[in-house]
């Protein structure tokens, strides 16, 4: 039986990627690009729960818009209300979140956005997979370095006090391992400096 005999819901992922042609667009990204008249690129921010990713992006992606830069954010949190609202913490479904959110950035500056991205993100085989989807210079790794015990004590949400309490499992830092990046772009240490800083120092390495 070949494929044209089944019905579409037979047919795997697997073979439909394989069947699917790949059909080049007529304006490439590099003209996009240069319609916004920008370097478009991928700010990825990993670090623990807490460490102040999410607060640092937003500030980013505003400095950015207000400069008069097309930027867009891309936010762990908001994006398991959507798009990711059907995986969980489990190793693998990190692994398929952090998957389809590099998909996505990859589209967006392909698109000619600056795309910064918060995601714990804590296993470094996906940040490198996402890195390596990017071409050079276009993946810029931040790690916010906020010590665990500093995120703990900061606990917004709650949730280190649930984890500790063994009521919210597989918890990052606590119950599931967060692997530091070995050799980010850049590192930032929010114990020690303000979201301004934090903020401008990103911005800084950044060739928009
Ligand atoms: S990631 O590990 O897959 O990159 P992501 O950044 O999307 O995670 O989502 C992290 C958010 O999920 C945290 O900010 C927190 O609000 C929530 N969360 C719920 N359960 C956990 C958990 N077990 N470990 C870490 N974060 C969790």
């Amino acid at each position: 039986m070949n494929n044209d005999e089944k019905s579409p819901y037979e047919i795997k992922s697997t073979e439909l990627a394989s069947a699917a042609v790949w059909h080049n667009m007529k304006i490439t990204p590099a003209q996009r690009a240069a319609l916004l008249q920008q370097k478009p690129c991928c700010i990825w921010l990993t670090g623990l729960s807490g460490a102040g990713k999410s607060t640092i992006a937003n500030a980013l992606d505003a400095l950015l818009h207000n400069q008069g830069k097309k930027s867009f954010l891309l936010d762990g949190d908001n994006l398991r209300h959507g798009l990711n609202k059907d995986l969980g913490m489990s190793e693998s479904d990190r692994a398929e979140n952090i998957r389809r959110v590099g998909e996505v950035a990859k589209l967006l500056v392909d698109a000619g956005l600056i795309v910064v991205c918060a995601f714990i993100s804590p296993y470094r085989r996906d940040r490198q997979m996402v890195r390596s989807i990017f071409g050079h210079g276009n993946f810029i790794e931040v790690f916010v370095d906020t010590p665990l015990d500093v995120c703990e004590s900061r606990d917004p949400k709650g949730l280190y006090k649930k984890a500790r309490q063994g009521i919210l499992k597989n918890f990052t830092g606590v119950s599931d391992p967060y692997e530091a990046p070995q050799s980010p772009e850049l590192t930032i240490d929010t114990s020690r400096y303000s979201v301004e800083e934090c903020t401008t120092q990103i911005f800084k390495i950044l060739s928009l």
